[in-house]
């Protein structure tokens, strides 16, 4: 009999689910061998550049290139009349709306793209660009999405005169783009006004933006001669991609190429399709070369996808003892100058009617109105699921509204409306269906953890302190309890522009034993390698070291709808899953015929099928392998592949108790974060190590959101943060440490059970960090402020408050 190796040994040898395997990306990234955008040279490559708009809102008279081309150097500059006859002086965006390609006539926000400069040489294209001579008539600006719905603001979008219906549903003014709504309006009212408590309020969460180190650009290159188009970029979708680009172009989608190589961060600023990229198409169509377009920091705060900027009024009713009865919510959104959210066709507002939270709430409702303004379009989910970061806002903040109103601990007042652990699947007040969840153990634990009885007296005895005198420092409490919807989504109800979102995996195993995945998702720093590696090893019994996985390049992944919304682990993970099943299903039969036994006389064994009842008979993943490759075996084709193309039967819903204690400086406004408790429950954990990374780095775009991060404009619509000496990037100095943790409470219908986490720390940070806030100035008859809390508005609260005597 052979020598086995033990169980443990075994499994542990195939760094499976729960381990907490290194990263295989970083030995790249952190030699600086990583592969970029911007790191593509190619012979005879030319670059391009943008004319921006100066104007928030202006009439473009006339464009005058002749300076430009007269540089040596430059070799075209295109503007919306060049694109014109090819129909690309427009283009759709992922919401139903369409976007200039080039300015047309006007502009609609400062940034603008208004021509494009093509040059043999970067810096050549930047001079060129200031020799563009563009002669501007300014218009009324409108920045304020309430001022837009004036009878008399300025019209912005020209283009949709006399159109009455948006994307979504009536249009009922001229900067009006849409109304959605979702739950029963007369039943939550009727909730509401006769509940014995009832709390409103109006909370901003403000426009801020994703700010990838790496901004966003291309590489677009025609080969004429085989009519075949590559495009590299910094994609996060890049099969949806491939698909716009040719039905823009008009270039058969066999023959276009689209690559994302490795990118540095994304967080749904990669998502949409940029005129940069049209324009570098159309360059290398026309020029037969080569054209590299990437965009500069000030470009990517000012022009591409901003996220947030949702105003959104509560109403909120409960019992005197705090049994919330009713939820009302109406949004209004703030899209910009186009509709370029990046949201599942049926959603115009994502899923921000997951705003009813962990709590079960029987009646809500939510309406959300899009209303155009002379800012960058976008709307995209900031390291969140479709706008589910300011749904979790907003509850959060409403409880703590509750929670003063009612004169309750805030903490005592969420356990009390949690959706109970035995009430799972639930489906709540605005028709989502909630696959699992244990809060209340989350919420002891957290609570305990943090010592919350022993912080109140804390913070009473401070409150007490301060009043004598004695101390200028008061101390918050930030609670949050969020739950996420992650996993977009089933087919049924999920789409960008009418491909459904399922996604895909496709396995090869080699002759000796190791193997590759293909994914059609796309890592921009999450550690699919890893972790994707992982799901298989423990599916298919082969170590995660011996399998390769690649993503990102149409020509060979299977298509797949890609990264963003925490959806690859839930979509493509699961994808991953099933393409193993189907690998071992095959090697069960080949195990059968080399063991002469039928299938059903063998069980698996972590990786190997081994005869029922006689452990020495088997055959190791590795032997079938060989075998599928190098035997004829009656009635199975040769080879061990397969492929899935997974469409989630439901979202997942991964939630998280978080607890942030600060201190403020009443006289500075500065803060200091004492402690940060962050409880994730995502279901099985594939990679704990990776999970604490992405919570960390969660939390920290959460703080700086929360306590800085903003893209501000004044009233004529200038950028008064399009730069990161204004716009706040947290580095290691403003982070705090943080105390992780975790519950596991598995997704019944998730192949491994597991749900998406990239995304929780931010929903759930954001609020934490903000209620912190709130709650140190409660006692002082704060109910709310707006975000961001940089240290002048912490102060100003104090001032206004009466707190500096
Ligand atoms: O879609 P995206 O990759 O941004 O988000 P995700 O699906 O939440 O995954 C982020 C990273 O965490 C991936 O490497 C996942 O495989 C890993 N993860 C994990 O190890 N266990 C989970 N239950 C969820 C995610």
């Amino acid at each position: 009999m052979k020598d086995l190796p033990d169980t443990e040994e075994r499994k542990a040898g195939l760094k499976g689910l729960g381990c907490s395997r290194k990263r295989v990306e970083d030995a790249r990234f952190t030699q600086g061998k990583g592969n970029y955008v911007d790191d593509i040279k190619m012979a005879g490559m030319l670059h391009g550049d943008f004319v921006r708009s100066p104007y928030a809102h202006a009439r473009v008279k006339s464009i005058n290139a002749e300076a430009a081309l007269a540089l040596p150097g430059v070799i075209a500059v295109l503007t919306a009349k060049d694109l014109e006859p090819l129909g690309l002086h427009w283009m759709p965006t992922l919401a139903g709306d369409k976007q200039m390609v080039l300015a047309d006539g006007k502009v609609l926000f400062q940034g603008q793209e208004v021509a494009f400069v093509v040059a043999t040489d970067r810096y050549i294209a930047a001079d060129a660009v200031d020799l563009v001579e563009v002669d501007y008539e300014d218009l009324p600006v409108v920045v304020d999405p309430f001022k837009a719905q004036d009878p008399d603001a300025p019209v912005l979008r020209e283009d949709l005169e006399g159109v009455t219906e948006g994307a979504h549903g009536p249009r009922r003014h001229h900067n009006h783009i849409f109304t959605w709504e979702a739950g029963d309006e007369a039943g939550a009212n009727a909730a509401i006004d006769g509940a014995e408590v009832v709390a409103e309020e109006t909370i901003y969460y403000h426009r801020t933006h994703p700010c990838p180190l790496e901004t966003c650009g291309c590489v677009a290159s025609m080969d004429k001669v085989n009519g075949k188009l590559t495009l590299y970029g910094t994609f996060q979708a890049p099969h949806v991609v491939r698909t716009v680009a040719s039905l823009l172009s008009g270039i058969d989608e066999h023959n276009i190429r689209v690559v994302s190589p490795d990118i540095g961060g994304g967080f749904g600023n990669k998502v949409g399709v940029y005129p940069g990229y049209v324009c570098s198409i159309v360059a290398t169509i026309v020029t037969g070369k080569p054209v590299k377009w990437v965009e500069d920091r000030m470009e990517n705060l000012m022009a591409t996808a901003f996220a947030r900027d949702y105003w959104m009024t509560g109403r909120i009713g409960a019992t005197k003892d705090g049994r919330i009865t009713g939820l009302h919510a109406h949004v209004t959104a703030d899209h910009g100058a186009f509709d370029a959210c990046a949201d599942p066709t049926k959603f115009p507002a994502g899923f921000f009617h997951i705003c009813t939270g962990s709590y079960d709430i029987p009646a809500a409702y939510c309406a959300v109105d899009g209303i155009y303004t002379n800012k960058a379009p976008g709307g995209v989910a900031y390291r969140c699921s479709f706008r589910v970061t300011e749904a979790a806002y907003f509850i959060e903040r409403m409880i703590e509204v509750l929670a003063i109103k009612l004169g309750m601990d805030a903490a005592e007042l969420r356990a009390k409306n949690f959706i109970r652990k035995e009430q799972f699947p639930y489906t709540s007040a605005l028709g989502w269906e909630y696959d699992s969840g244990d809060y209340h153990t989350a919420w002891d634990k957290a609570l305990k953890a943090v010592g919350y009885e022993a912080l109140r007296k804390e913070q009473a005895e401070r409150v007490e302190a301060f009043k004598r005198g004695e101390t200028r420092k008061l101390l918050g409490i930030g609670l949050t309890h969020f739950t996420e919807i992650v996993g977009a989504g089933p087919v049924k109800n999920c789409d960008i522009l009418g491909m459904g979102m399922f996604d895909s995996c496709e396995i090869r195993i080699h002759p000796t034993g190791s193997a590759i995945a293909r994914l059609g998702t796309i890592s921009q720093g999450q550690g699919h390698a890893t972790t994707f590696a992982q799901i298989l090893a423990s599916e298919i019994g082969i170590s995660a070291d011996k399998i390769t996985v690649e993503e990102g390049d149409t020509d060979t992944a299977p298509y797949g709808l890609g990264t963003y919304g925490s959806r690859s682990t839930p979509v493509a993970g699961a994808a991953t899953a099933m393409a193993g099943r189907k690998i071992r299903a095959k090697a069960q039969m080949i195990a059968a015929y080399l063991l002469e036994v039928h299938d059903d006389d063998l069980e698996w064994d972590i990786d190997r099928f081994v005869v029922k009842g006689a452990p020495e008979r088997f055959k190791t993943m590795a032997e079938i392998a060989y075998a599928s490759y190098n035997q004829a075996i009656p009635g199975v084709e040769p080879g061990l592949e397969a492929v899935s193309y997974y469409d989630p039967p439901n979202m997942t819903y991964p939630f998280g108790a978080y607890i942030c204690v600060m201190e403020i400086d009443v006289d500075t406004g500065e803060h200091e974060i004492r402690q940060f408790y962050a409880l994730d429950d995502c279901g099985t954990r594939i990679n704990p190590m990776i999970i604490e990374g992405q919570v960390h780095g969660g939390l920290t775009e959460a703080l700086a959101i929360a306590m800085g991060q903003e893209i501000a404009y004044d009233d004529i619509g200038n950028v008064k943060t399009g730069t990161l000496m204004d716009f706040f990037l947290p580095t290691a100095w403003e982070t705090p440490h943080y105390t992780t943790d975790h519950t596991e409470t598995p997704s019944p219908h998730h192949p491994i059970g597991a749900k998406g986490v990239g995304e929780s720390p931010n929903v759930g940070g954001v609020p934490a960090f903000s209620n912190a806030v709130h709650d140190a100035f409660r006692a002082f008859g704060l109910t709310q402020t707006h975000m961001p809390h940089d240290h002048w508005r912490i102060w100003k609260t104090a001032r206004d408050l009466g707190l500096h005597g």
